[in-house]
């Protein structure tokens, strides 16, 4: 694609993709052409707030009337599959919020869908573009933490509470995401325990152990029926300990460069030895996560490069979702993961 702007039309106008057509409309990449939603109050809202966008109920509507580059999907995501597959066939790169599918299968036709057409196809995995989660990325491949042996991350608050997906499916994507980001690997297994208090059948509580091939472990708490607000993040490496706390205003990483060391010793027992050492809180500049998604996908349009959260990828979270709601069906006994096609 040439240097001119990325011509955009956008798929949803509710709590989220306000957010997403801000973004466009300000960077200078993008093109904001068209706009839709299935609402008739919130196309009255997207008129008011961008009157040079052309507003539609539908998007084979958008798709007739404008020559897009592109389509970002922010719609519920029981809607996903068939948006993005209509918007693919059309031959036009593809952004879709997490999750990408409602099952791996679907999110597998998608992927090859892009592949056979050329075109891109990015997820909304935000975490991943966090200033944040650069810098930790950065820290573990160089090798500050030594061989990360296993992180937890915990995404707990009271609400909102969802009646359409489980605690998991809604609050996990992004620390599924960050994880497999982080450690460069796709788990062989899953264990889960979930219970569902509020409404029946709906898990308002997650546990969930990802076992990956190389003997690392992640564990992901997520609840919505929980007295704290917390979003952290604990990576425990066999040189040093982080923790990423993203309820923190400006302190959000800390390395505490804490151990525990072999000792030359005689007998059994004395052999190991607590080492204590400085915590670190580096100065990280914070940007806006979304904007930087966003700017992102505009980049891989134009370059045909491969997004950092692909299809691949919201494929492999699919999957993963998949496997823990499968686990905590069998009362937690570990569900298998492949990712073949
Ligand atoms: N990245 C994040 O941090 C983040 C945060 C919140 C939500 N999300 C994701 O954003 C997506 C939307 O979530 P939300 O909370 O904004 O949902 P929402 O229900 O508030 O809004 C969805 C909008 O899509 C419209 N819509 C639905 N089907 C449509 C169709 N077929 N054609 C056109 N318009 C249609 C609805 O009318 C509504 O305005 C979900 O995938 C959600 O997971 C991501």
């Amino acid at each position: 694609m040439s240097e001119r702007a990325v011509r955009v039309g956008a798929v949803g106008f509710g709590y989220w993709g306000p957010n997403l057509v801000r973004n466009l409309d300000r960077l200078g990449d993008a093109d904001l052409v068209a706009a839709c939603d299935a609402s008739e109050g919130n196309r009255a809202k997207l008129a008011a707030a961008y009157p040079d966008v052309a507003v539609h109920g539908d998007l084979a509507d958008m798709l007739a009337a404008h020559e897009l580059d592109a389509v970002v999907i922010a719609t519920s995501a029981p809607t996903h599959y068939a948006l993005a597959r209509q918007v693919l066939e059309a031959g036009l790169h593809c952004f879709v919020e997490k999750p990408l599918t409602l099952t791996s299968a679907d999110a597998l036709e998608l992927v090859k869908l892009a592949e056979e057409r050329g075109v891109v196809l990015m997820v909304g995995h935000l975490m991943v573009y966090h200033s944040a989660v650069e810098f930790i990325k950065r820290t573990i491949d160089s090798g500050e933490l030594g061989d990360v042996l296993y992180l937890y991350a915990q995404r707990l608050n009271l609400g909102k509470v969802r009646t359409e997906e489980n605690a998991f499916w809604s609050l996990a994507p992004h620390d599924v995401s960050v994880a497999l980001y982080l450690l460069g690997e796709t788990p062989d297994s899953v264990s889960a325990s979930g219970a569902a208090y509020l409404n029946e059948g709906v898990d308002d509580t997650v546990f969930a152990n990802l076992h990956f091939p190389s003997g690392k472990m992640v564990n992901i708490h997520v609840s919505w029926l929980d007295p704290h607000k917390v979003r952290k993040f604990t990576i425990v490496g066999t040189k040093k300990m982080l923790v990423f706390d993203d309820m923190q205003a400006t302190e959000k990483v800390w390395i505490y460069d804490k151990g525990v060391v072999p000792k030359q010793a005689l007998s059994y027992g004395e052999d190991l030895t607590l080492r204590f050492g400085d915590i670190n809180v580096p100065f990280l500049k914070m940007g806006e996560p979304l904007a930087a998604e966003v700017q992102h996908f505009l980049d891989c349009c134009r370059t045909g490069a491969t997004p950092r959260s692909s299809g691949r990828d919201g494929l492999a979270v699919v999957r993963i979702l998949e496997a823990v709601d499968e686990s905590i069906r069998a009362n937690g006994a570990p569900s298998p993961i492949s990712l073949e096609g």
